[in-house]
């Protein structure tokens, strides 16, 4: 079984229930795909799972969290050549630049993005935005068995 993995940062939970969200739609096709926050994980540790979906919201002025996740991210894309990654996230007033970057960062390792377009949640997800999540989660899981 190829081993999938959640691994998000959240700073007021928005990101964090969009991971719940993908990680119950991973369980259904995966049910040993497991979460995250990133500091529970090392980069090593997190490049010995097969599929990656990822969470991070716009920070700074559209950047990926300075502290923790990109620090993480900057390291893992290292050894993202050849993995199946999903990017999701939470964002506020931007027009999704953090996440373009990020999507274009995540192509140029070598990775196999899941979707071609990161997701994107505005705020806090509503019923339907974590419906998108489960299935995000249930795809991502499919892309890797
Ligand atoms: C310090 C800070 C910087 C932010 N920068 C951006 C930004 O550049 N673009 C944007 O669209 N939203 C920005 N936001 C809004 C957050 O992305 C948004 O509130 C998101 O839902 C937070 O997700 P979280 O609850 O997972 O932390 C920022 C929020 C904070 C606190």
């Amino acid at each position: 079984m190829h081993k999938t993995a959640v691994i998000y940062w959240s700073g007021t939970g928005n990101t964090e229930a969009m991971a719940m969200a993908v990680l119950e739609g991973a369980k259904e096709i995966n049910p040993e795909a497991i979460v995250f926050n990133v500091s529970e994980i090392s980069v090593s540790d997190a490049l010995s799972y097969d599929t990656l979906i990822l969470g991070c919201p716009a920070m700074g002025a559209e950047v990926l969290e300075e502290e923790e996740f990109e620090p993480f991210f900057h390291e893992l894309e290292n050894g993202l050549s050849g993995k199946n990654v999903a990017l999701f996230g939470s964002y506020g007033w931007g027009d999704g630049e953090w996440m373009r970057d990020w999507t274009k960062r995540t192509a140029l390792s070598g990775a196999k993005l899941v979707e071609t377009e990161g997701f994107m949640i505005n705020e806090t997800p509503d019923a339907e935005g974590l419906a998108l999540c489960r299935a995000l989660g249930k795809k991502a899981a499919s892309v890797s068995l």
